[in-house]
């Protein structure tokens, strides 16, 4: 589903991880606008925790190059912002996982042994999948869980405007592993920390890995009914 949703429901069906865009620029206009809509989503206390970067044109070509600079063979590997999964995943978070990877790897051909070619697909990721157009979401240090899962309301909205807008994107925590080189780019006072990144574009459709549909687990793994 490529078209533009027309309702709630619709952009929910439609929205999905693009993983491939076309080069065609999106109008920062637009861009201003739906975040100025997706600020409306709710936040504890209305304390309105996120910080949002908007990269395009002639800043997102100067940090892409930053990010080959730094990706470039023999580089050292920087301190992740924080742990992007427990340590040891239990299950059945632990499969779930697996299986959206291995689903991804399938559609590309990538056999789980080319350990080296997963690594360079992985490394798509900090080309922001050759989007237009690419957003930084932090947030400051001192802000605990409940202000973490404001940031997630606030992505979200903001994924499904771009779906009625027939826009496509895809976040990012990836660049949880590179926060010096994003919090230097950007030049965040230092209480800033990385929350994710997000490509932003229009989607590739003739790309081979737009077409992964992920699963989700039935309703009855993870809701209990009391009373109904
Ligand atoms: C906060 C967040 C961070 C994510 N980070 C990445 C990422 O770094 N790279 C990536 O390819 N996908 C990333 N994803 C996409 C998830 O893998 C994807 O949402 C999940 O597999 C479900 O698929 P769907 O979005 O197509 O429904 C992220 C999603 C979220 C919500």
């Amino acid at each position: 589903m490529n078209a533009p949703s027309s309702s709630v429901l619709d952009a929910v069906r439609s929205r999905l991880s693009v993983r491939a865009f076309l080069p065609e620029p999106v109008p920062p206009s637009l861009i201003r606008e739906l975040l100025v809509q997706a600020a409306r989503a709710p936040s504890g206390g209305n304390v309105q925790p996120w910080h949002i970067d908007v990269l395009a044109g002639e800043a997102l070509a100067a940090f892409r190059q930053r990010m080959r600079e730094r990706l470039a063979p023999g580089a050292e590997p920087e301190e992740p912002a924080y742990e992007i999964y427990p340590a040891a995943l239990p299950e059945p978070w632990r499969s779930r996982r697996f299986r959206i990877g291995e689903a991804l790897y399938a559609r590309l051909r990538i056999p789980r042994e080319d350990k080296a070619a997963r690594l360079r697909w992985f490394a798509n990721n900090f080309d922001f999948f050759g989007a237009p157009l690419a957003l930084m979401c932090s947030v400051d240090r001192r802000m605990g869980p409940p202000q973490w899962s404001d940031l997630g309301m606030f992505l979200q909205t903001l994924m499904l405007l771009l779906r009625e807008r027939g826009l496509d994107s895809c976040a990012q925590e990836c660049w949880a592993l590179y926060p010096r080189t994003v919090a230097g780019f950007l030049q965040w006072p230092g209480d800033r920390m990385i929350f994710c990144g997000m490509a932003i574009g229009r989607r590739d459709a003739a790309h081979p890995v737009n077409g992964l549909q992920s699963e989700r687990a039935p309703l009855q793994e993870w809701a209990r009914f009391h009373g109904c």
